[in-house]
């Protein structure tokens, strides 16, 4: 009967469907090593490593996760599952007064790399 080779590539499409939903934004893993490492990199290590200005004042290391995650000489900046508890959260998206926005005296970081980092926070600051 025909019924029974339609069924299972019936059920397989649906599968595979699924799969591909899984993808989606809303539900898409965001780590510090795929997502954020790239936007420090580029906007923040150039201060934020030994020797340098940014790292100097505030004792705040970013050129590795744990030194990110451990913080500035005060303490850590980043709590993990919240953004608005999250000191570094609050100076890159504007949110702090304007004379400590970060990075310091530079272009601020776009839209979209403030929405990168707001969510890799809420969704538990992860390395990978
Ligand atoms: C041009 C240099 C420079 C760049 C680029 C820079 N910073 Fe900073 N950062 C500083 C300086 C200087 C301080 C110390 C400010 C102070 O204490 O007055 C600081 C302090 C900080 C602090 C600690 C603030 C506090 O509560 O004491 C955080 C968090 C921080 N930076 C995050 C970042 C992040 C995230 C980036 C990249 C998006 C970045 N910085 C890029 C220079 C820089």
């Amino acid at each position: 009967m025909n019924m029974r080779n339609t069924l299972p590539l019936a059920s397989l499409l649906i599968v595979v469907g699924l799969a591909a939903c899984d993808k989606e934004a809303p539900f898409r893993k965001v780590t510090y090593v795929t997502d954020v490492e790239p936007i420090v990199q580029q906007h923040c290590m150039e201060c934020h490593v030994a020797g340098q200005d940014g790292a100097e004042k505030s004792g705040y290391l970013m050129d590795s996760y744990e030194a990110v995650m451990k913080g500035t000489k005060f303490g850590p900046v980043i709590v993990p599952d919240s953004s608005e508890s999250s000191s570094l959260y609050l100076l890159v998206a504007g949110k702090a007064d304007p004379s400590i926005q970060m990075p310091h005296g530079k272009t601020p970081l776009s839209a979209e790399q403030i929405t990168t980092i707001r969510l890799w926070i809420d969704k538990g600051a992860v390395k990978d």
